[in-house]
């Protein structure tokens, strides 16, 4: 017979256990909640009412569903008031010796048949459960922050949780709503483990000045379509917990330094930026808990200011390529109302060229997001050439050839010589330094990386590539066209994997590792990421589409020019490679797309 659980109890209503409460209470379970004080009570009672009331504005709850919701929850102080609860979660801050206390204390005073549940996210759930005279009924149960929004739950068992209560907990989890893995006990179990790394990392650009804060999030968001960046996520978790949440990683999971926290972590925390919760972290809020970023010192002005500062006018562009990248430039520069040369190697490829934009923006045109009229204007501003000499007037080249250092700095070497002077000279690439073909002419000022994502004309992502060399007036320009194509533009500087692909790749070699190491599934990998962290696809899904071999060559990139042990390619990415499982195009990746 599995177990009944009529009433449960939260420990610590701080960011995570205010949304567990309202979870079960939404899910017509009564709650015991408690905290350490009167006051910390009260903040508790706060973000539950706030949280809830919020929910009635939007429409998603009705008001009477409010107030039986809020009736099945009694607020009290201190452990003692859980003697009657079928389960308790506990939820205070992120310190082993604070949270084996607490379960020591449990231990006394609930019912001998009273599952004792942690929500820790990166402690050993082993070494809390030996606080207890009853380990085997120990379990982690980890939700996602905010606990009532995010579907994923990580039920975690030991090697001495009984089976009984980890089949019970699922159960649960599923009355709840909640979708769950269950894994055993790992530093950050499945999703911390591949989350934390990537967020310190961003954590450590932003100290770096290697690019902004809003740059950083806005290159995450749009460049891989999460819900938030790596920096507004840091606020949300809490700097504190964070911090925590890194230190013991650091130290359970094999010292890995992609896991010792960022430097700035430590100062923000102790000169109380703790994020959300205290009003102020990476972004300042509204007021301590409010989701409202305000604007501060550190706020850039709006776009258009790039204009007046010292942009160069751009009226004609010259493309030169080919390829896919090419191509949706050439539309996203001919629809934003740019004159456009495109020059390719020969007559037929330009006339290939010319009918995949035909194509893309009569589609455009289908989809009612073009009029006809706007479509022939676009299509009349280009001509097409094979010829790089007919690049001589323009005023900004965009190159998208091969990703060859060799051809890319033959074609610098030849635009230097052709192209009047002012001209903006822009390069695409992923993967190469910038700086590397800036060399190759005689005016490195005026190049600069402009690196688009693909589809061009559906991404609205352009990594802004400023070398040392690069004028702020160059820099401004790009900016500039950037806002008029309707892009958003983030600079950064020129470093393997720019902002984007930086923070991305390592974190899907990192899965690989995982599955690698046996620890969880894809499935259940793929499952954590998405539903515990929002993302639109899951590493192996996402790794299948971009393509193994793509993958791999980004990540060696990234290994052979920061030199960070951590970012060694996994060898299980090597091999599928090596077998021809490059992903969708090759029919099999991690899945098999033939049976599908
Ligand atoms: N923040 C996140 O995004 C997140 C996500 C998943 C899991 N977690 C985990 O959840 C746990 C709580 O983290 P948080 O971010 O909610 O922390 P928090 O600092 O926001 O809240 C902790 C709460 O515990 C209370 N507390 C402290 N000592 C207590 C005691 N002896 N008895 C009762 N209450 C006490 C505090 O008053 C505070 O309200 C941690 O283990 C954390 O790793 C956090």
């Amino acid at each position: 017979m599995a177990r009944e659980f009529t009433r449960v109890g939260v420990v610590g209503l701080g960011t995570m256990g205010a949304g567990i409460v309202e979870v079960f209470a939404r899910n017509g379970v009564d709650v015991t909640a408690v905290e350490i004080s009167d006051a910390a009570l009260e903040r508790g009672r706060a973000t539950l009412t706030g949280s809830t009331d919020r929910a009635v504005a939007k429409g998603k709850l009705a008001e009477a569903e409010r107030d039986a919701l809020l009736a099945r929850v009694d607020f009290r102080v201190g452990l003692g008031a859980l003697h009657d609860v079928d389960l308790v979660i506990e939820a205070v801050p992120e310190h082993l010796d604070l949270k084996q206390r607490i379960f020591a204390e449990l231990d006394r005073v609930c019912k001998p048949e009273a599952i004792l549940a942690t929500n820790t996210s990166s402690l050993s759930v082993t070494e809390i459960s030996v606080a207890t005279a009853r380990p085997n009924q120990v379990i982690g149960i980890h939700f996602f922050n905010p606990a009532p929004v995010m579907k994923l739950v990580e039920v975690v068992r030991t090697v001495v949780t009984s089976a009984d209560v980890v089949s019970d907990v699922e159960a649960l989890c599923e009355r709840l709503g909640k979708v769950d893995v269950t894994i055993s006990d790992r530093a950050g179990f499945i999703a911390n483990a591949l989350l934390f790394g990537y967020l310190n990392h961003a954590v450590g650009m932003f100290e770096a000045r290697y690019a902004t804060r809003e740059d950083i999030d806005a290159a995450m968001k749009l460049g891989c379509g999460l819900p938030m960046g790596p920096l507004a996520l840091m606020d949300l978790i809490g700097l504190d917990t964070a911090y925590e949440i890194l230190d013991t990683m650091y130290r359970r999971g094999g010292r890995d330094r992609r896991h010792a926290p960022a430097p700035l972590l430590k100062q923000m925390v102790t000169a109380g930026l703790l994020g959300r919760k205290s009003g102020r972290g990476f972004y300042t809020y509204e007021r301590p808990g409010s989701p409202k970023v305000v604007p501060d010192e550190y706020t850039p002005l709006a776009a258009d200011a790039a204009l007046a500062d010292g942009a160069r006018a751009i009226a004609k562009v010259g493309v030169v390529g080919s390829g896919t990248m090419a191509t949706g430039i050439i539309e996203v520069f001919a629809k934003a109302g740019y004159e456009v040369i495109s020059v390719t190697r020969g007559a037929e490829k330009s006339a290939k060229v010319c009918e995949a934009v035909k194509t893309s923006l009569n589609k455009g045109v289908v989809r009612g997001k073009l009029s006809e009229t706007d479509r022939d204007d676009a299509l009349g501003r280009i001509t097409w050439s094979a010829t790089l000499e007919h690049l001589a007037d323009v005023d900004l080249v965009v190159e998208a050839v091969i990703e060859e250092l060799s051809v890319k700095k033959a074609l610098f070497a030849s635009l230097d010589e052709i192209c009047k002077p002012g001209v903006v000279l822009a390069t695409t690439t992923s993967s190469l330094p910038v700086i590397d073909v800036a060399m190759a002419t005689q005016r490195p000022a005026d190049v600069v990386g402009l690196h688009f994502f693909n589809p061009a004309p559906i991404m609205p992502l352009v990594e802004i590539v400023q070398t040392i060399r690069t004028s702020a007036e160059t820099s401004a320009t790009a900016r500039a066209v950037c806002a008029k194509l309707g892009k958003t533009g983030v600079v950064c500087g020129d470093r393997s994997g720019f902002i984007v692909n930086a923070l991305l790749f390592p974190y899907l070699n990192d899965a690989v590792k995982m599955l690698e190491a046996s620890y969880s599934t894809a499935d259940d990998i793929d499952y954590a990421m998405k539903l515990g962290c929002g993302y639109p696809m899951g590493p192996f899904e996402l790794l299948d589409v971009v393509g193994l071999d793509v993958s791999l060559a980004i990540q060696r990139e990234l290994y052979l020019e920061l030199r960070e042990p951590g970012f060694a390619p996994a060898p299980l990415l090597e091999h599928l490679v090596t077998a021809g499982y490059l992903g969708r195009k090759s029919g099999r990746g991690f899945r098999d797309h033939t049976r599908r």
